[in-house]
């Protein structure tokens, strides 16, 4: 069992004296969450929303400026990290360059003690006057390390390297050896803070599901850092979408992509990006948008939505998917809008438009008020420069307050 439960937590650095500036940014704002036991949690934000210090809060490598982290129901703010029961990696793991694979795993056991009771030479227990047990403290015996590590070398498939040294092993082959350290001692909570990104793009999503793997044979509760949105989709059970220190959404990979809490989480969620345009709503769900551009939602679409807040007319930032446009030969009266291709990447499987709504564009990449984005499926794929007829899958557009960035979903 290892849940972790935080509690308003805030990190403020000290500066280089020591102090807190009065005007300081916390690097991380009012974190509050109950992480379940097991659960493959991933913090997912852009460089320098505050994932690693989070994290380094947990593991007791960071002071906690404020609030409160509970592992197992207890209380670890001043407990040493070497007593919290987790074990972390890092995106930088250094192995020992001199010792064989075999040894960087079993280093951390040499130096470890466990708890057991004070024994006879044939183990029987040797008991005080009052007839009990004495608790002391000793190493780990040589049998048990190399149970340990040849029981690790075995989940992560190594143990035909465990004689070799680092230097003649793969980058992959490394990583695994880096997290081979952590399993053999057996913790009850995994952080992991970007292990992959030194890796190559192919060896990353080899990877990435050894990892989802392990997480399902250990059984333990893993935190994992991310600024790859792919990864944090494919890895979480759950997911915590954070930036400049605040945590903007937790939930489901799915429940992430179909209802982003705001404009934000919208945008750094799915591949191409989510299209954004500046617009207004009417009560009857008429929205305009991009140069008098304008769907009209129907009314299952529109109850859908907080009419209170909408009240009178609001404006409003109005999202769609590119996945969610169809490519059409006729223009769809108010539920599409026409446009000019700008750039046409045919993937194979999909192909990817860039077009521009406001015909006069200079078909630059840039991106303008009016430019669209649509991921289709056709054969025939339309030129650059030709005129093309985009339906809305009204059902999943996104809407969102202009003032608050806030979804409009009820
Ligand atoms: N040791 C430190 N001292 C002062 N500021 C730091 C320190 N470590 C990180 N920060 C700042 O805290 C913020 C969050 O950093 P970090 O948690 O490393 O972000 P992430 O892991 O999401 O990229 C950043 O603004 C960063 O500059
Ligand atoms: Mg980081």
């Amino acid at each position: 069992m290892a849940n972790v439960s935080l509690q308003h937590v805030y990190k403020v650095y000290q500066n280089a004296d020591g102090k807190i500036s009065p005007n300081a940014k916390p690097a991380v704002s009012d974190f509050c969450m109950e992480i379940e036991d097991k659960e493959f949690i991933v913090f997912v934000g852009p460089s320098g929303c505050g994932k690693s210090t989070t994290l380094r809060m947990i593991a007791g490598l960071e002071e906690i400026t404020d609030g409160e982290i509970y592992i197992d129901g207890k209380l670890i703010n001043d407990v040493e990290p070497k007593d919290r029961d987790i074990a972390m990696v890092f995106q930088n793991y250094a192995l020992y360059p001199h010792m064989t694979v075999y040894d960087n795993m079993a280093f951390s056991l040499r130096l470890r003690k466990v708890d057991d009771i004070k024994r006879a030479k044939d183990g029987t227990p040797i008991l005080d006057e009052a007839g009990n047990t004495i608790p002391i403290k000793r190493k780990y015996t040589k049998a048990e390390i190399d149970e340990k590590v040849q029981e690790a070398a075995r989940i992560l498939a190594i143990e035909e390297y465990l004689g070799r040294k680092p230097k003649a092993l793969s980058g992959g082959q490394r990583q695994r050896v880096a997290l081979g350290r952590t399993i053999v001692r057996q913790p009850k909570v995994f952080l992991l803070d970007e292990p992959l990104s030194n890796l190559d793009a192919k060896l990353r999503a080899a990877m990435r599901s050894e990892i989802i793997k392990l997480h399902d044979k250990l059984g333990a509760t893993f935190i994992y850092v991310t600024h790859d949105q792919v990864e944090a989709m494919t890895m979480g059970t759950r997911i915590v979408v954070m930036k400049d220190g605040f945590v903007q959404q937790i939930g489901a990979p799915q429940h992430l992509y179909d209802s982003p809490a705001n404009v934000f989480v919208a945008g750094f969620i799915g591949t191409p990006q989510m299209n954004f345009f500046d617009g207004h709503i009417t009560p009857d769900g008429v929205i305009t948008f991009a140069n008098n551009q304008r769907v009209v939602l129907p009314k299952h679409v529109l109850q859908s939505f907080d009419l209170d807040k909408i009240g009178s007319g609001l404006d409003i930032v109005m999202g769609i998917r590119p996945g969610d446009l169809k490519l059409v030969n006729e223009p769809v009266a108010d539920g599409g809008v026409s446009a000019r291709v700008s750039v046409i990447e045919a993937l194979g499987n999909e192909t990817i438009i860039y077009a521009d709504m406001d015909k006069d564009s200079d078909f630059s990449l840039d991106r303008t008020p009016t430019t669209i984005t649509a991921s289709v499926k056709v054969r025939n794929n339309p030129a650059r420069k030709d005129e093309i007829y985009l339906a809305f899958d009204l059902e999943c557009i996104h809407l969102f307050d202009k003032a608050t960035e806030l979804t409009l979903k009820k």
